[in-house]
């Protein structure tokens, strides 16, 4: 949900900044802009992709200081004028913003009122007045002070023509410092600092930060310094690189069989599972998830793992629901937050809300040292390695590994016998994964049939009825196409309405206790002429009858087989949109990282 960048240091900056907002340009990309010092400051803003700003890009703008934006609209349409960096009327100051403030309609009316004239509609652009009418020839003072009179999140950067120096502050949007050689960064994520360097410094809620060239300094915005450690990177700038791929989402999917690995890697030893998470098992009596997005579908999972595994009462709740809901929250509760980015607003509101209400919280989050990731009590990183596509795949897989290990560990820690073919068959499914990939074209041949149809409809049982939910939302997500998941035999009482002769049926039909169910649905879609797709590991006759198309899936125990049924449907999902000529990795009106409620 936007991203910003800043750089101070002895080089000329605007190369780095075009391309930091490129790396950032998966949390929004409807328009962008750059701000660089030199003497005065030079401003550049284009609507559309970050291609736009960098082909209008010329040799009059450049500087050693300079901030830029890429843009994810919230207040007022994606256009030019609404663009970052918004400045104070008379040049001097520029800033760029992520976040919301919630308050920009009264501010804007008394500044209105003392002559301030404003461009824009966008919230943003009162903090570069409220600043300028604050400024006093201190340009950390002045962002002090306009930040006081604030409601609502930001991440900001702000820089002004007279002052050698940028300055940052955050409540409710991630800012990440990198330390460099001469030369410092601030940005909305690590993924455009690692090209300079890995020592970053994560800025916690209301806190400001001044750097230049060679220092940086850390400060609440109350007042007090702040004693912040500087961090090391783990992971390599080739990690955000495509590879050859087309897109960074195809990569992603291929790299599943290693990134399942690296979620794994150090939790099982002999069979027993180790994990360190602060729970105590004696006293807990329920587990409450809480997640956005795909990380929702991955925690509906969760609730068949810990109930079949730990036989323990499970609640899952959209965290944009669960934060405003009287949630009857207790000290013996376990709640778990699920994240890829640990930053999404919603989850981390619901995190905070059950920490406030006593019981002990849990993270499955991806991104080390995102906020989500410092605030949990304890927690599980996945170690997927970053996500960059923003229809999140090889996340979504370590995220049930993660969960499927956590209910392992809370059954063993209870005192209860894991069986151990469940631990040993997990450990295989990283090279069944590499099975169903090497089988793509097969995938292809189907994708190419439905391209153009208009509506799906993802059915599914059991642990296989939230893939279908992921599935669908795979789809219409990067395709543009209408889509819905549901548990199979829901579908009589609604969806059935709308199968024709036009209308493909994926149906995830795995072997276990329910699949003659799932048959029987299948039979009902055949029977109304619906065009039924299966992914299934059965070879069962009637399946393959009533199948227009079957992808194979190799075997596994009925309990693994969603990170197996998952990863055909994110490969039709992949190769629909990319027929169609789609953006497959930036889809309209998405981000991903969504830092705003
Ligand atoms: C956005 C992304 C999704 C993601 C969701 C939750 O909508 O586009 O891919 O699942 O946010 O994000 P999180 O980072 O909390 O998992």
């Amino acid at each position: 949900m936007c991203g910003i960048i800043g750089y101070i240091g002895s080089n000329e900056c605007t190369g780095f900044l075009i391309d930091g907002l490129k790396k950032m340009e998966y949390r929004g990309y409807d328009s962008s802009g750059i701000c660089v010092k030199n003497g005065s400051l030079t401003i550049l803003k284009r609507e559309g992709k970050i291609s736009e700003l960098e082909k209008s890009m010329n040799s009059s703008i450049k500087g050693n200081i300079g901030i830029a934006h890429t843009r994810w609209a919230t207040h007022g349409e994606p256009n030019e004028k609404n663009s970052h960096p918004h400045m104070s009327t008379d040049g001097k100051i520029a800033i760029v913003h992520n976040g919301i403030i919630e308050n920009y309609n009264s501010i804007k009316e008394l500044l209105i009122e003392e002559g301030y004239k404003f461009v824009s509609e966008t919230d943003s652009e009162v903090l570069a007045h409220l600043i300028d009418k604050c400024y006093n020839g201190d340009l950390e003072d002045a962002v002090t002070k306009a930040l006081d009179n604030v409601e609502g999140t930001f991440g900001l950067a702000v820089i002004h023509e007279d002052e050698k120096k940028i300055v940052a502050a955050r409540r409710g949007s991630p800012l990440i410092l990198g330390v460099g050689e001469n030369e410092m960064i601030i940005a909305s994520d690590a993924v455009p600092i690692v090209s300079l360097t890995k020592k970053v410094v994560y800025l916690d809620d209301n806190e400001i930060a001044v750097i230049d060239e060679n220092s940086y300094k850390v400060k609440r915005l109350t007042g007090e310094s702040v004693d912040r450690e500087v961090q090391e990177i783990k992971w390599n700038i080739g990690e955000i690189e495509k590879k050859g791929y087309k897109h960074f989402m195809h990569k992603e999917i291929h790299e599943q069989p290693t990134a399942m690995e690296n979620t794994i890697r150090g939790h099982i030893n002999e069979g027993k599972i180790k994990l360190s998470v602060d729970i105590d098992v004696e006293k807990l009596e329920r587990v409450v998830i809480s997640a956005c997005g795909t990380s929702w579908h991955s925690a509906l999972i969760a609730k068949y793992y810990i109930e079949d595994i730990v036989d323990m009462p499970v609640e899952v709740d959209y965290a944009s629901e669960f934060r405003y809901r009287n949630t009857n929250l207790r000290e013996n509760d376990l709640f778990v937050v699920i994240t890829q980015s640990g930053e999404t607003a919603d989850t981390l509101a619901a995190l905070r809300k059950a920490k406030s209400s006593g019981c002990k919280t849990i993270g499955l989050v991806n991104v080390v040292g995102s906020t989500i990731a410092r605030e949990v009590d304890s927690g599980i990183y996945l170690h997927a390695g970053p996500e960059i596509g923003v229809a999140s795949t090889k996340a979504f897989l370590c995220q049930i590994t993660g969960l499927l290990l956590l209910a392992l560990y809370i059954n063993q820690e209870k005192g209860g016998t894991n069986d151990p073919k469940l631990i040993e068959e997990l450990e295989q499914i990283p090279s069944k994964i590499d099975e169903i990939l090497k089988h793509e074209k097969d995938i292809i041949k189907i994708a190419e049939k439905l391209t153009y149809c208009r509506n799906f409809l993802y059915l599914g049982r059991g642990l296989n009825f939230p893939v279908a939910l992921e599935g669908a939302l795979k789809l219409k997500e990067i395709s543009y196409i209408h889509a819905e998941g549901y548990p199979a035999a829901e579908m009589k009482h609604g969806p059935i309405a709308l199968i024709d002769n036009e209308m493909p049926v994926v149906f995830i039909a795995t072997e276990g206790k329910i699949l003659d169910k799932v048959i029987s649905n299948m039979e009902e879609v055949k029977a109304r002429k619906g065009r039924v797709i299966t992914i299934t590991d059965s070879r069962d006759n009637k399946v393959k009858k009533l199948s227009e198309d079957i992808l194979y899936i190799p075997k596994t125990l009925e309990n693994l087989t969603p990170f197996l049924s998952s990863i055909p449907l994110q490969l039709l999902a992949y190769h629909i949109a990319d027929m169609k000529g789609l953006n497959v990795d930036k889809p309209r009106n998405l981000a991903k990282s969504v830092t705003v409620e």
